[in-house]
Order: structure tokens, then C-alpha cells, then sequence
């Protein structure tokens, strides 16, 4: 029998069109009207467990009371304000806390409104930085199963993950190579090697120690050191995509915090207002600033969104870089990532579950299936709708099952994502 519609749900089929969504099958979406902290809420007051953190936005929890006040304040003050000749606190403040995180080389930050956009900046920069150096480069590096975005440069830069089909003959060309997955470490590198031969590569775009979207795979920070200082003698920019691994997702403030080896560009958007507003920025060295400076206008970035470093969102980010910073939010951070660590453990006796892997706070595995291990395996929805039921929101990419919780997610929370984990395990449906 079909289920009966809520109020919302109707007014919402009449006039959404929502992302990621065949509308022709999928079932009404969940209406939420509230949150707080790990917990999602609908009008009847449903709890759902966020283990996806909305995706992979939501770092502190929803719904801080802190930052709330913070950005209630700066829209009372200051909401927006044109930032081409113009300039304001919060931008300012915002990009003096984050630049000591980063790469000690880094000095600039660009601001825009989501990470696709911040991805398009970094590829526009590296190309530009060539152009206004009268070198010639045409190509861009990045891996097999690279995610970086929606917008046309970002899927450009994305790999053959089927998501792109409708567009593949309106991409550039880039050149791709495989991961250095465990094993593959030294087939990346000679490969990188050869591509760069030609000296016609103007960057390599990396998402840092795993590949989100393409399956959450996961390799190590010495075989991307290997990649970058191969570049780098090639004097060709570096540019990590910490879109999603930004912001402790994988145990360090960033992914770069484990490499030796630092890159040129660094893109970060979701977890940068703790999943609250759409803010991103791309930072860059001094160098690359430096090439933009010239008597000649043409030499300009001519790049802005009409959001871009909206102070509202700025101000959202440094409430979120203090919550970050707070011993509460780190002790929660070891903790996650040791629960998620013994929960790995408890996962390696089960034979339907197979390369269960964490980075951080991120734990994931691969339900065994019949056909291939993508984001279009049938599993997929059978595995969403199992979990959502038991009210545990997971979004397996195909038949990949990952946790990516708020750092705030109690233990309690963490143990009923658990049980319905194994629960699906032992169930003998999947
Ligand atoms: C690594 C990476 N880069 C870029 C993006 C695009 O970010 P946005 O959806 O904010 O445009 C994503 C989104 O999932 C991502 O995972």
C-alpha cells in the first residue's frame, strides 16, 4: 500500500526538483524541520541518526547554538557586501586563522560559495599562471576515480564514474592516472612520470589520501608524496582537492597535514562552515599570487561569484574554526576515530563484507554484490531504504557502505549505526 503523502511532501512534488533524484522512482522525500547535533528530526519528531553529515558538510554538529548566534549577529551587522573593491572583518579574520593551518607556502585566499566552485579556481589559477607567464601547458592531471564537482571544470576533472554521460563529448580533455592504491604505488608514479615528459602539464588535481564519491578508497600519504615531488621537479602545480577531507574528516585538521611533500593549491568548502552556509575558498602560495601582478589588466583573475566572501558565511566559518579548536571537539574527534577503529575490527569476521578501511573519522567497506563495486550496483537502494527504515541515515555509494558522522555523535548514537550495520549483516537479505 502507498504510504499516505504529508502537506510538505505534496507541496514539494509539485514544485522540487531535487539533486541526485530520479524522480520517475524515487520514494517522497523525508521532510525535516529540525536538527541538533547528530539528530534529524521530521514534523512527527522521527529521530534520524545523520551519519553522513548531511553530506559530508557537518562537522560539529547541527544546529550550534554558537555559531547560530555568530551569524545571527554578523546578518545584523553585515550580511553582504560587494567584494571586488571592497573588503570586510570577517574575510580577513577568516583567511589570518586558516592560512596557519595550511602549507606553510600558502599565503592567499580566494573565496567562492561551494566546492565545486573552489576546484574550478584552483584549475583556473594553475592555468593562468602559466598563461600570464607565457608558458605553454594545456594539460591536467588527475586520477582514475577522481570526484571534484558539478560544474563543467570539475567534471572535466572527475573520472568515468557514470555520472557524467549526458555531458562526456562537452568536457576537456584530461589526462588520467591510476590511484597509487596499495600495491599500484609504483604504476601511478611511473605513469605520472611519462605523462609529464611532453612538459605540457600545467597541474595534477588530487583529492588527498581518498577518493570520496569514486568509493571512498583510500591510499597513503608516502605514495602521494612520491606523486607531488614528481611534479614538482616537473615544475608542475599541485593543487589538493580537501573538499570533503578537509576539517579533521581524517583525524588531522587537513589531509595535507600528513603529506611531506606540500601542494600549491589547496580547494576546501563543505566542512568549512561546518555544513551551515555555502562558503569555499581556494588558497594559494605567493608564487602563484605573485604571477597575477602586472601593469597589463589582462594579467587579472577574472573570476567572482556575486557571494564571493560573503561575510555572513565568513563569520559562520570562524565560529566553526573555534568550536574546531575547542578540547570538547577534539577529545570527540579521538573518539570517533578509535570507535570507528574498533568497529573495523568487529567487521572483519563477517564474509558479506569485504576491504573495510578507514581514514579518520570515515570508515567504509564494501557489501559483497553481484556486479560491479560502483555507484550504480542495485544493492544500493536496497541498503539505503534497510537502514533509513531503522532510522540511521547512510548513503551507500553503490554497494559502499561508509560512516561520516558529526564529531558531536554520542556514543549511544555511533552504537545504533553499529547494530543496524551488523543487523543488515546477519540478516542474509544482502
Ligand atoms: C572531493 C570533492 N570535491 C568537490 C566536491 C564538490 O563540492 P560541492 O558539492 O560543494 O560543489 C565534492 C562534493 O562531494 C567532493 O567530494
Amino acid at each position: 500500500m502507498k504510504e499516505k503523502l504529508t502537506d510538505l511532501q505534496n507541496r514539494d512534488a509539485a514544485v522540487i526538483w531535487h539533486p541526485y533524484t530520479q524522480h520517475a522512482v524515487a520514494k517522497p522525500p523525508v521532510p525535516i524541520v529540525r536538527a541538533n547535533g547528530a539528530l534529524l528530526y521530521d514534523e512527527n519528531d522521527r529521530e534520524i541518526i545523520d551519519a553522513v553529515a548531511s553530506w559530508w558538510t557537518n562537522t560539529i554538529g547541527h544546529a550550534h547554538p554558537y555559531l547560530a548566534d555568530a551569524v545571527h549577529a554578523q546578518m545584523l551587522e553585515l550580511e553582504h557586501v560587494i567584494f571586488a573593491g571592497f573588503t570586510h572583518y570577517p574575510a580577513v579574520e577568516l583567511a589570518e586563522k586558516l592560512l596557519p593551518h595550511l602549507p606553510e607556502k600558502h599565503s592567499r585566499v580566494f573565496f567562492s560559495d561551494s566546492g565545486s566552485t573552489a576546484v574550478e579556481i584552483g584549475v583556473k589559477m594553475a592555468i593562468q599562471y602559466f598563461h600570464n607567464k607565457k608558458i605553454k601547458r594545456k594539460k591536467l592531471v588527475t586520477f582514475d576515480n577522481a570526484f571534484h564537482g558539478e560544474t563543467f571544470g570539475a567534471m572535466s576533472a572527475s573520472g568515468d564514474l557514470g555520472l557524467n554521460n549526458a555531458f562526456a563529448e562537452h568536457l576537456f580533455e584530461v589526462v588520467r592516472i591510476p590511484e597509487p592504491y596499495s600495491g599500484q604505488e609504483e604504476k601511478s608514479a611511473a605513469v605520472l612520470r611519462e605523462v609529464l615528459e611532453n612538459n605540457d602539464v600545467y597541474a595534477f588535481l588530487f583529492e588527498p589520501l581518498l577518493q570520496g564519491a569514486g568509493g571512498m578508497k583510500m591510499y597513503a600519504a608516502a605514495a602521494l608524496d612520491e606523486l607531488i615531488s614528481i611534479c614538482c621537479k616537473a615544475d608542475v602545480l599541485t593543487i589538493a582537492d580537501e573538499v570533503m577531507t578537509g576539517f579533521y574528516r581524517t583525524g588531522k585538521m587537513f589531509a595535507s597535514d600528513y603529506l611531506t611533500q606540500k601542494p600549491d593549491v589547496v580547494c576546501l568548502g563543505k566542512g568549512l562552515t561546518a555544513g551551515s552556509l555555502p562558503l569555499a575558498v581556494t588558497t594559494c602560495t605567493e608564487e602563484i599570487f605573485t604571477a597575477f601582478l602586472s601593469d597589463n589588466k589582462k594579467s587579472t583573475l577574472f573570476h567572482g561569484h556575486s557571494f564571493t566572501g560573503n561575510p555572513t558565511g565568513c563569520a559562520a566559518a570562524i565560529a566553526s574554526l573555534e568550536i574546531l579548536e575547542q578540547e570538547k571537539t577534539q577529545r570527540d574527534i579521538r573518539r570517533v576515530c578509535r570507535r570507528q577503529e574498533e568497529f573495523l575490527q568487529k567487521l572483519k569476521p563477517y564474509k558479506n563484507v569485504e576491504n573495510v578501511r578507514r581514514c579518520g573519522t570515515i570508515l567504509a567497506m564494501d557489501f559483497k554484490a553481484e556486479g560491479k563495486t560502483d555507484y550504480f550496483n542495485n544493492l544500493r537502494d536496497r541498503l539505503y531504504d534497510y537502514f533509513l527504515e531503522r532510522d540511521v541515515l547512510l548513503r551507500p555509494l553503490g554497494n559502499v557502505i561508509y560512516i561520516m558522522p558529526p564529531y558531536c555523535i554520542t556514543d549511544g548514537q555511533l552504537d545504533k549505526v553499529y547494530a543496524v550495520i551488523e543487523e543488515a549483516l546477519e540478516s542474509g537479505e544482502f
